[in-house]
């Protein structure tokens, strides 16, 4: 299944997604409470500034003495208390904000981290299938943007919807204490000014997640612009490149450009309601106070709250409208959780013995269940015996071997160890017992030694050395000025072919596993390198059960048994001796193409 074809239809399904986000969220309950709780404090203080103007006015510009609940208000009293008292509230709110932000950064910061780990863990044991289907770029810019919209926007945004609302409460209190006509006319506004807000939902999400499935395109292409360089270069496609991405980063611009064109018209249209409020406010202030039902301080108090109002106002529509993206992100990571890898680890018994006989029994195999790669492979191997596959081009072959280790496992058929299917085994104790040199190795950003060490991380001095020699890297690592604790540049590039296969064997063998499996790829090497390459996998050959993709007629002639692959299916099996008597033979022929030259070679050196 690959990504991008995933339909997000519980994308508006909230409760199904705030349970899944919910483990995320349980173990910081507390602390969210409390900064929730400390932005309710902090919106309705918005209301403070306001209503004090009130008094402010009638007592202290109008002199006005007021009863206030048995106090009696004087204007040098006001005069003296409200401006500090004013002061003194925005410290608070000062402090309060500084708390509010702090924790929730926290808090939100605390989730990403978590979703990211868990992501990555459940990428890392994906099966390899998943890395065939879905391209690097979407992948990554789906781990590395969608957790940061899901936990951090999901935080802010409800933090800043509550300030919003409770702000928003205080001043409509202001607003009915000072008086109820004029704050009749206010909530009209209020109301007028959310409709739009409910109209954009679907757009929003439609354009944000085409954005994600171009920004990966922008990823990939720049992936491959880094690892096609040469390629890029050689058949000079600069430009083209940089046409393809030049078209994707305008896409980009045109979809956010058509958000912002759905969008960007809400925060003016608000605006001009709320100008219009204010306008019918006025007017209607206006006649209240010619008929003596309202003070020139409870005026000034309302068109004060009617302003204030306006920011919480617009900013809840502008978090409704992220929350929306929140629970767009929230349903795309979890698309990525539901990816299972295909291959089951369920199996009970530990591959803790060296197999007598590993058989291969009818396996049927396809990558993607329409076209069928391997049509029914049977053979078996002895413990100790080399088994050199050979074939055409696209015939199988890589594919046979990768089924050992269970990078895919087969649709029919079966691989068993002793008559145990390889499914039985733990998937560690089966991948434990077997070296893989591949067709094309990689090699981690960091030293050679670090590089081998993967191997067996546990190794001794001695056994590196030894492997060292093995691999006939010794020579080359000690020309050096860094020895093996040279860095090892991103992807082995400071390396020439030879001396990174040379590596990757070093690490296959000081793993020392029972099984050893060789996709050989020599084309690359000269005759002088081949030769050292060679005599490396000899030795990593010796008293092991070898799977060995062929290239080399040494390795043929040498090996135990001789398997032809041709379009997924074996077509002769034997030895050297027995397969060249076979007159008109596949093998005669791919040997008469491919290895008599090698032959004379060999003769000649
Ligand atoms: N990851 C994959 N997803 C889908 N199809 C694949 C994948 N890898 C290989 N194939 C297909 O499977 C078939 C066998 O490929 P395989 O790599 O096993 O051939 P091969 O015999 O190793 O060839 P070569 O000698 O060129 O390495 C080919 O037709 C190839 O297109
Ligand atoms: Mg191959």
């Amino acid at each position: 299944m690959k990504l991008n074809e995933i339909k997000t239809n519980d994308a508006f399904n909230y409760g199904y997604l705030l349970k899944r986000i919910f483990p995320y969220i349980k173990p910081l309950l507390f602390r969210i409470a409390i900064t929730f709780a400390l932005a309710i404090p902090l919106g309705l203080l918005d209301g403070v500034t306001a209503f004090v103007l009130k008094p402010y006015i009638d007592v202290v510009v109008n002199g006005q003495t007021i009863d206030w609940h048995g106090y009696i208000l004087t204007r040098d009293l006001l005069a003296k208390i409200i401006p500090p008292g004013i002061v003194i509230f925005a410290g608070v709110q000062g402090i309060l904000r500084y708390l509010n932000t702090y924790l929730s950064d926290w808090i939100s910061l605390t989730i990403v981290n978590s979703v990211k780990i868990d992501l990555f863990k459940k990428l890392v044991y994906l099966d390899s299938k998943f890395y065939d289907d879905n391209s690097s770029g979407l992948v990554i810019s789906r781990f590395l943007s969608d957790p940061d919209n899901a936990s951090r926007s999901l935080i802010h945004s409800i933090k800043t919807l509550i300030t919003s609302f409770t702000s928003a409460l205080g001043l409509i209190f202001v607003l009915l204490y000072n008086s109820w006509e004029l704050a009749f006319v206010g909530v009209i506004v209020l109301i007028c000014a959310f409709v739009p807000m409910a109209l954009l939902r679907k757009k929003i999400k439609q354009v944000s997640n085409k954005t994600t499935v171009v920004g990966g395109n922008i990823t990939t292409s720049f992936n491959e612009t880094y690892k096609g360089n040469k390629v890029i270069s050689g058949y000079n496609l600069q430009e083209s490149t940089y046409i393809k991405i030049k078209t994707l980063i305008r896409e980009t611009f045109d979809l956010h450009m058509s958000l912002t064109k759905r969008t960007g018209w809400l925060s003016p249209i608000m605006y001009i309601i709320a100008s219009c409020g204010i306008a019918v406010v006025m007017f209607v202030g206006n006649e209240l106070i010619a008929t003596d039902r309202l003070t020139t301080g409870s005026f000034a108090s309302f068109i004060t709250s009617l302003l204030l109002l306006y920011k919480p106002v617009k900013t809840l529509g502008n978090d409704l409208t992220n929350i929306q993206n929140v629970f767009v992100a929230i349903n795309r990571v979890f698309d990525l959780f539901d990816f299972n890898s295909r291959i089951e680890d369920k199996g009970q018994k530990e591959l803790n013995f060296i197999p007598q006989n590993i058989e291969f029994k009818n396996i049927k195999f396809s990558y993607d269940n329409s076209k069928e790669i391997l049509k029914g492979i049977s053979f078996s191997a002895r413990r100790g015996q080399t088994i050199a596959i050979v074939g055409n081009s696209g015939g199988g072959k890589s594919t046979i071997v990768n089924l050992l280790p269970r990078f895919y496992d087969v649709n029919e058929g079966g691989i068993f160890f002793d008559c145990i299917n390889i499914k039985d085994f733990s998937l560690n104790s089966l991948r434990n017992s077997i070296s893989q040199v591949f067709q094309n190795n990689f090699l981690f950003s960091g030293t050679i030694k670090e590089n081998i060490l993967i191997g067996n991380k546990n190794a001794t001095q001695e056994e590196l050395d030894k492997v060292l020699k093995a691999a006939h890297l010794d020579e080359f690592i000690s020309t050096l000025k860094n020895g093996i604790d040279t860095d090892v540049a991103e992807n082995g590039v400071s390396l020439s072919g030879g001396q990174q296969q040379r590596i990757a064997i070093a690490r296959a063998m000081i793993k020392n596993a029972p099984i050893v499996v060789l996709d050989e790829a020599t084309s690359a090497l000269d005759n002088k390198s081949e030769k050292v390459v060679q005599k490396a996998l000899d030795n990593l050959m010796q008293d092991r059960t070898v799977f060995v993709i062929a290239h080399r007629l040494s390795t043929i002639f040498n090996a135990d048994k001789i398997i032809v692959v041709d379009n997924g299916q074996i077509v002769e099996m034997g030895t050297h001796e027995e397969l060249i008597n076979i007159s008109d033979g596949k093998y005669r022929n791919l040997y008469n193409m491919q290895f008599k030259n090698q032959e004379e070679i060999l003769e000649n050196v």
